[in-house]
């Protein structure tokens, strides 16, 4: 497992893009449940940086397909699957499983 961030870099709600290895992984913080995906829509490649996360779900901005914040899947589109990476939290390290 990569040590990728620390969680206070990540707040509540909040995201953080870091760069491992030339990849772009995301990472979202919902009410303590730290997330990790690919930073890249899989529909048409849009960053998912600027996506709305809501009631389990990760919305891309581009054209608004919805992601399980679990497994990345697409109920609507099930074709496509947002990559998504295991976490584990060490004290304040955020660990990806790349
Ligand atoms: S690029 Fe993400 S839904 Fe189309």
């Amino acid at each position: 497992m990569d040590n990728v961030a620390k969680i206070s870099e990540v707040p509540n709600f909040g995201k953080k893009v870091v760069s491992i290895s030339g990849r772009e992984i995301l990472l979202v913080n919902v009410k303590g449940t730290i997330y990790a995906f690919e930073n890249e829509c899989p529909h048409q490649g849009s960053p998912m940086s600027a996506a709305v996360v809501k009631d389990g779900y990760i919305s891309c901005p581009r054209h608004g397909y919805r992601f399980s914040l679990t497994d990345g899947h697409c109920a609507e589109h099930p074709e496509f699957i947002l990559a998504t990476f295991s976490v584990q939290l060490n004290g304040d390290d955020i660990l990806v499983d790349l």
